[in-house]
């Protein structure tokens, strides 16, 4: 049964079938993208590992998305990364990127393979060309869940993630992710970070194909 607040149900009056024009911030990360400068700093028994390597992002946007009243624009992503040495996938990741025009609000939902997954959150200015979001773990809004193997022995107690746009139309991305690591005495920033060059314009989303 419904509840007796029915203005959770209402619906925004000023939805825009256009996604691209009206992704605020996110507008400038919308396309198919390579990195070729990435650089992974991950956790190895023996210590910190670099690594360099080659990222493909996929960022298409979607129809507009309500719940009740809310009212979000948004990039559903596929970011796959190989390394320039090595054969198969060295790191797989899927999730949304939304906007929320009316609070100003960004959202990065992230689920990756080994069984974790997370959702962070920035605010930012709709023109804004550096914006920054975070998740904690514990949190049950903007959180981390990890499978339990991790949970016990790579407990991820932090991601942020800090993008850039430059002026030339590309963008950079710096994110860590810490890792309390069974028997360490103190945490382990995990860090990644890349540039990534447009290689096609984003598709507009199947509502503005339609119109
Ligand atoms: C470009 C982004 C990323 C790359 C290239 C990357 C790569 C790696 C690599 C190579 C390892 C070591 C794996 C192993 O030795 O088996 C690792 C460990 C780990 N990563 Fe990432 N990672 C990325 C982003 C993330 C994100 C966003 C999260 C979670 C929010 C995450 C969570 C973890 C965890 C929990 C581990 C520890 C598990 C383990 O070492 O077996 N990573 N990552």
């Amino acid at each position: 049964m419904s509840g007796n607040d029915k203005s959770i149900y209402a619906e925004p009056a000023d939805v825009d079938g256009d996604t691209l024009a009206n992704l605020g911030p996110l507008r400038a990360l919308a396309g198919v993208w390579r990195g070729e400068k990435g650089v992974d700093v991950n956790p190895k028994a023996d210590g910190p590992e670099t690594r360099s390597f080659i990222d493909h992002i996929d960022l298409q946007p979607i129809d507009p998305q309500t719940n009740g009243p809310q009212l979000f624009y948004g990039l559903r992503y596929h970011q796959h990364v190989v390394t320039p040495d090595e054969a198969g996938t060295y790191h797989d990741q899927t999730g949304y990127w939304l906007w929320e025009p009316a609070t100003e609000t960004i959202i990065q939902t992230l689920s990756i393979p080994r069984g974790q997954i997370a959702m962070a959150v920035g605010r930012a200015a709709k023109d804004a060309t550096h914006f920054e979001l975070v998740a904690q773990r514990g949190e049950t809004t903007f959180g981390i869940c990890s499978n339990p193997f991790l949970e016990e022995a790579f407990k991820t107690l932090a991601y942020r993630i800090a993008v850039t746009v430059h002026p030339d139309g590309t963008w950079s991305y710096a994110e860590e992710t810490t890792l309390q690591i069974k028997g360490a005495d103190k945490p382990f920033a995990h860090r990644d970070s890349s540039t990534l060059i447009q290689i096609r314009p984003p598709t507009p989303n199947p509502l503005a194909r339609a119109k």
